[in-house]
């Protein structure tokens, strides 16, 4: 009887084994670049650009080297009103994403229209370029268009008529830098996450995306879809200056710093000053707790809010 039971044992210890052998050894070998890029990949390479974090391109990670996405209501060429419209845009030398540079990692399809409608191989880094994410109704795929060749369009003019520019790709920088992903994941995973954190992504979400920024061990909200849910400037910007402004017990660092010298008006911004005010409010000596100041639009705090805010 006895002998029985460690045959069974054995046998399912070895399926266990070779299962698992399996999964290591095959699985990497799925080449995600035969794996069509959905509009989202495309977005957000577009958006982040190159490389986000650690590299030869921004050895200091201060955010350098990053597109810009904007938001057009009206055609940058005649100033004709159109409708409202996401644009990336890269000035003179900033790097351009893989997607751009080795466009196998689209997928076929996703590359065939990138070239031949949307011009992609016309792009110069060295010159700039401006580009769309556009759906091809026909076959009901997203392909990048180069709006610099199709459209005329230049970094320059598309920046001038911009309503509004998000510095997200900066942004992502600083997320990698203070570590947010040691709280924060970025993957709603596919278990009753969904209905908190919203929609899990799906495998041809990354093509081209370097790093991914997942996060692993999530000691606080994912935020993929944060921007979606909260959308206030304004609460972002209480709870990075100081989280327990908005949140009395959080746990959440405080990342002051990254306003900088100077707020948006250009007067100098005082962190001593302000902490000795704080303190007194957290004392209950007055009721009001000090302002927070704006950040300026250069600041290192701005381009984390924009990040986040166009996470959706
Ligand atoms: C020590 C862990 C920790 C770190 C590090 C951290 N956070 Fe948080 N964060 C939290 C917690 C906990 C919350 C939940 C609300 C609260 O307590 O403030 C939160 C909330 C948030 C929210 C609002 C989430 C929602 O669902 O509305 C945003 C946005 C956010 N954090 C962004 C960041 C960013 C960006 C960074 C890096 C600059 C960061 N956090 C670093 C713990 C952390």
């Amino acid at each position: 009887m006895a002998f029985r039971e460690y045959k069974i044992g054995c046998w399912m210890f070895g399926i266990a084994l070779s299962t698992s052998m399996f999964v290591t050894i095959f699985l990497p070998g799925l080449d995600i670049s035969a794996v069509s890029s959905t509009d989202i990949a495309l977005e957000k390479q577009l958006t982040y650009g190159h490389e986000s974090g650690f590299s030869y391109e921004d050895p200091f990670l201060s955010g350098a080297g990053k597109p810009i996405k904007v938001v057009l209501t009206k055609d940058p060429m005649n100033g004709s009103p159109m409708d409202k419209t996401n644009a990336y845009v890269f000035e003179a030398g900033t790097p351009f994403p893989s997607g751009l540079t080795h466009t196998h990692v689209l997928g076929e399809k996703v590359k065939n229209l990138s070239e031949s409608k949307g011009r992609i191989g016309s792009a110069n880094e060295d010159q700039g370029a401006v580009f769309l994410v556009r759906l091809d109704e026909a076959s009901d795929t997203p392909y990048i268009e180069n709006a610099s060749a199709t459209r005329g369009w230049t970094p320059e003019k598309v920046l001038a008529a911009a309503d509004q520019t998000i510095m997200a790709g900066s942004g992502k920088t600083m997320f990698v830098r203070e570590g947010c992903w040691w709280c924060h994941t970025l993957l709603p995973e596919q278990t009753q996450d969904w209905q908190s954190f919203g929609r899990p992504p799906m495998l041809g979400d990354f093509n081209g995306e370097s790093p991914t920024t997942f996060g692993s061990d999530r000691k606080a909200p994912d935020l993929l879809h944060v921007g979606a849910r909260n959308s206030s400037r304004e609460w972002m910007m209480l709870h990075f200056f100081n989280p327990r402004l908005v949140q009395s017990h959080s746990i959440m660092p405080r990342y002051d710093y990254l306003w900088g010298d100077k707020d948006a008006k250009g007067n100098p911004i005082d962190l001593k000053a302000w902490d000795e005010a704080y303190m007194k409010y957290a004392a209950g000596e007055t009721p009001y707790p000090p302002e927070v100041p704006v950040p300026a639009d250069n600041s290192d705090a701005r381009y984390l809010i924009d990040f986040v805010l166009n996470l959706k």
